[in-house]
Formats: structure tokens, sequence, C-alpha cells
């Protein structure tokens, strides 16, 4: 892999996903990870990320000078740059003109990571601190007004770097910069794609299974579909599909999800009502985590309750199940915490949720994966659009859209206010244009309204549509003030309890998508 290292920035997320972009498999690494185990991955190249810190401030994160004479090209980004020309011994100082935003560069070489440029670019800075001359052995090919070394390059030791973030759309050549590093100074071949990932992991999971059984848990959202499609392309009928009702669907989502999926894949699905166990099981619970914990405990226990019928109905008597398939995701496992260094930001059911008694070997396909790469080898095995294009809906369903205790009356009456929702949206066209819409009951939350010229205390619903490309961040979307009205006045003329419609316009960060 290229490994990304990542000096705490949320640019690090982003170069990844460029790499990527240019049809290279990345990963992110934090920049505490020892060297040796830097190198233990074999990365064909190494990108140091942007950060927060200035290189010469006592306790500055840093890396081991020994990165630089591993023979691993580099290239050193923003913050990434400036602790590679302090630790090769150049200057970089507080800069006498800090540049923060749109900039231009003057190219004084288009050559390596700056080939084919023209001689002038536009790129976006964020800089205090500039390197004020290379270190011995490297050619300045950039400069700008504040910073004037602004790129550098070694190509013997294949050691890159730049003052600007090639990350950013701001920066109109920066995939340029970024392909010319991956695929010119490092070498490295454009062969990460839809169809490769499916042969590499088709006969991962055939290795892995043998002649076992396997079932996947299928909550209709696309990623646990792409999962069971491509197990299910890699060893057939040796899979079964359960889709549980954990009594937090949407209005109707059962009924679709059971026809749409088994029609588009043929693949065999158990359905099991498990709510009323779920329900018990939250009853009185409102802190977001312990909601979590217990449908990530709740799941795998139906999970293993089903395995006899999954054994029956495949007239596989004396097997037993070995193996469970999870649609689980990169940022999933990232924001659980359970990425190399990150911390936890919330526990997803599938990862952080999960019981540590767990009877079932995983089988995770989609685990270093994007979600616009899972759409795309969504597409490529052949799903039809409804099922590629779903807008993403967490396990947890409308557990974690309940702020408070969950109770039967609280999802009904949330399930109402997010079928007009959903409804109003698609009818205003926007289904593709947002990601997803999180339309969430403040339960607990009571404020004072008027109807009918009588007094009215009840809870606000909040709707929550967001744009992005990932789900690592989101801005706020901005519907048109009339669908707004549309749904506003649906809401509280069909859903008694409610009195108020209130918009969230946060961006991620600082908020998450979801409010639990
Ligand atoms: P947040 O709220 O972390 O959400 O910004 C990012 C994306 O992940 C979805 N999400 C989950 N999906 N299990 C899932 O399958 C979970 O526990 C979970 N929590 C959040 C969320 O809907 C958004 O698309």
């Amino acid at each position: 892999p290229v490994l990304v290292v990542d000096f705490g920035a949320q640019y690090a997320q982003l170069i990844a996903r460029r790499v990527r972009e240019a049809n290279v498999y990345s990963e992110l690494v934090p920049h505490s990870m020892p060297v040796e185990e830097m190198l233990a991955k074999k990365p064909s190249a190494i990108i140091l990320s942007g950060g927060p810190a200035s290189v010469y401030e006592p306790g500055a994160p840093t890396i081991d000078k020994s990165i630089f004479t591993a023979g691993v090209p580099v290239l050193g980004i923003c913050y990434g740059f400036q602790v590679m020309a302090h630790e090769l011994g150049g200057d970089v100082d507080k800069a006498a003109l800090g540049e923060y935003g749109k900039t231009e560069a003057v190219v004084d070489d288009a050559t390596g990571i700056l080939d084919s440029s023209p001689s002038l670019q536009t790129t976006w800075m964020s800089h205090g601190v500039a390197v004020n001359k290379a270190p011995a052995g490297f050619e300045v090919t950039a400069h700008t007004e504040g910073a004037p070394v602004a790129a550098m390059e070694d190509p013997s030791r294949k050691l890159y770097g730049v003052q600007w973030h090639p990350e950013v759309k701001h920066t109109p050549l920066g995939q340029d910069l970024i392909e010319n590093f991956l695929h010119d100074c490092a070498g490295i071949e454009a062969d990460w794609n839809a169809r490769n990932i499916i042969d590499e992991q088709v006969a991962a999971i055939r290795e892995k299974v043998g002649d076992a059984r396997v079932i996947c848990g299928l909550s209709g959202g696309v990623d646990s579909a792409v999962a069971a499609a491509l197990v299910h392309r890699a060893i057939g009928d040796q899979l079964t599909c359960v889709f549980v009702d954990h009594g937090l669907l949407r209005k109707g989502e059962a009924e679709q999800v059971k026809h749409d999926f088994v029609a588009a894949t043929g693949i065999k699905l158990i359905a099991v009502d498990a709510s009323k166990d779920f329900l018990d099981a939250l009853k009185g619970v409102s802190d977001p985590e312990t909601k979590r914990k217990i449908i990530g405990e709740k799941f795998i226990r139906t999970f293993e309750k089903a395995q006899r019928q999954v054994i029956e109905e495949a007239g596989a008597q004396g097997k037993e199940v070995k193996f469970l398939v999870q649609g689980t995701l990169y940022p999933d496992v990232v924001e659980s915490g359970g990425g190399d260094g990150a911390s936890n930001i919330k526990s997803h059911h599938n990862v952080g949720g999960l019981p540590d008694d767990i009877k079932f070997e995983l089988i995770e396909p989609l685990r270093s994966l994007f979600k616009d790469e899972v759409r795309a080898i969504g597409t490529e095995l052949g799903l039809p659009d409804e099922i590629v294009w779903r807008q993403p809906f967490p396990g947890p369903g409308l557990g974690i859209r309940i702020i408070g205790e969950i109770t039967k009356e609280r999802l009904d009456l949330l399930r109402d206010a997010d079928a007009i929702a959903r409804e109003e949206l698609s009818k205003a066209g926007l289904d593709r244009d947002i990601w997803q819409c999180p339309v969430v009951l403040l339960a607990d939350v009571h404020s004072v309204g008027v109807q009918g010229d009588e007094r009215t205390y009840g809870s606000p619903i909040v709707l929550r549509p967001v744009s992005s490309e990932d789900a690592m961040t989101a801005d706020w979307s901005r519907v048109p003030y009339d669908v707004l009205a549309t749904i506003s006045t649906r809401i509280t003329n069909e859903c008694r309890q409610i009195n108020r419609v209130v918009l969230d316009c946060t961006s991620k960060p600082p908020a998450t998508i979801e409010w639990e």
C-alpha cells in the first residue's frame, strides 16, 4: 500500500482518497507508529500529511529520520514537507509572510511531481511556517511570495516535498501532482479498481471459507448488499442472508428490502422478526454508546439463533455456520477507533458494538473501502441502481435517531415524520443530491406551540440533510425553502405530537451526521 502518515489534520483522510482516485491502494497510519512497523507493511510509497503544529516547537509531532533512507519514495505535504526539510537539515522557521487560501506558485522547474506544470500554478496554502532553505541534495522546484521553498525534490533519494495542499479541490492541478508522484516518481502502477478488488476478494473469500457455511447480516443498505453479492460470487449457495427486523426500521423498509434484494440477486434470504427482543433490551436506555453496544450484541445473538434455521433450509444438516459476513466499511473502522491510532468517535454497531464472545469468524470484504468505492463494486457486480444508490441508513436504525429512551410510540411517531420527509425529498428530485437525511426526534425536549387555538407542548423533529463524498466529512444540504416548508407543514399536520420542525445546519466536523 501507499501509507498516508497522519500528522493530525483532516487532510490525511483526503490524501488517502486522492491516492485511491489515482487507482492506487492507500492506508492511513498515525505518525506515532514506529517506522519499523510502517516499513513492515511494505509500502510502495509514503505520504506525510499536513498538520496543525510548527516543527520547531518543542513536542511537535515528527517521524524518525530513518524513514527518509529506507529506499521508499516519500512525499511530504505542508507540515509533512516541513518535517522532511527540518529532519534532513533544511532551514524551517516562522514565515515572514503567512499564506492562507488561494496562492500563486511560481514553478521554477517543471519536473518530478511538477512534471508538465505551467510556470504559474494556482494553489491552496495554509501555512505560517516556511522552509527558507532546502536540505543539501535537494533542488527547489517552486516558490511563492511567502515560501522561498514551496516545492523541492531529490530524485536520487526519491524524496519530494510541497508546501501547498495538492489534495484539496482548490488546487486545480493537485491531482496531477499526486499522480506524478505515484506513477512517475514512485513507479507505482494504477491497478486498484473495482474489477481487481472483486477478483482479489473472491479469491481470498474462497480460500478462507472452503466448504463451510456462511451467513450474511443484511440490513438493506448498500454496504451489506454489496458484501453479500461479493461473497455470493465467491461461494454461491454456501451463503444465506439473514435480514433482522429489529423494530428500528423505517416505514415499509422490511418489505422493500426483502423484495428488492431477492429480486435483484436471487440469494437465499431468511427474515427474522426480533423487534420485541431488541426493544426489550433497549428499555430505559438513553445513552448513545450503550444503545449501540446493545444493538451490536443483539444482532449477533439473533444471527446465532437463526443458525439452525439456516442449516435446515440449506439442507446442510450436521454442519454449522462458521462465518458471518458484515458490510463494514473503512470509515466505520476509523471512527470506531479501530483504524491505527484513531480515537473512538462512536462505536459503529458492527465494529465497536460487537460482543467479545462472538461465535462466528467475520468476513468483511469491504473493510478497507470508502462508500463510493463500494458503490462502484456493486455496479460492477450487476446490482441495480435502487440498491447501489440507496441513501445510507445506519444499522442501529431509528434507535440512534430518538434522542432519549426508545419506545414503540416514539418509534411510530418518528417513522411517520421520516416517511413524510423522504417522500417530499424524493418528489423534489433531491435523492441523488443529498447523501442522506436523518430525521431525528428530540423526544425529551418539549416546546410550546399553538395548534387550533390550543396550547401544545410537543417534541421537535430535526431534519439533517447532508451532502458528502464518503461520510467522513459532510456539509449540510441547501434544500430549497419551499421543500422544507412542505415537509414542515406536513409533519406538524400529520404527526400530532410534533409542534416544531428544525433544520440542522452544521457541517461535519464539528457535528457528526447522526445525532448519536
Ligand atoms: P456519523 O454519524 O458518524 O455517520 O457522521 C457516518 C455514516 O455512518 C452511518 N452510521 C452507521 N452505520 N452502523 C452503521 O451501519 C452504525 O453504528 C453507524 N453509525 C453511523 C451514518 O448514517 C452515516 O452515513
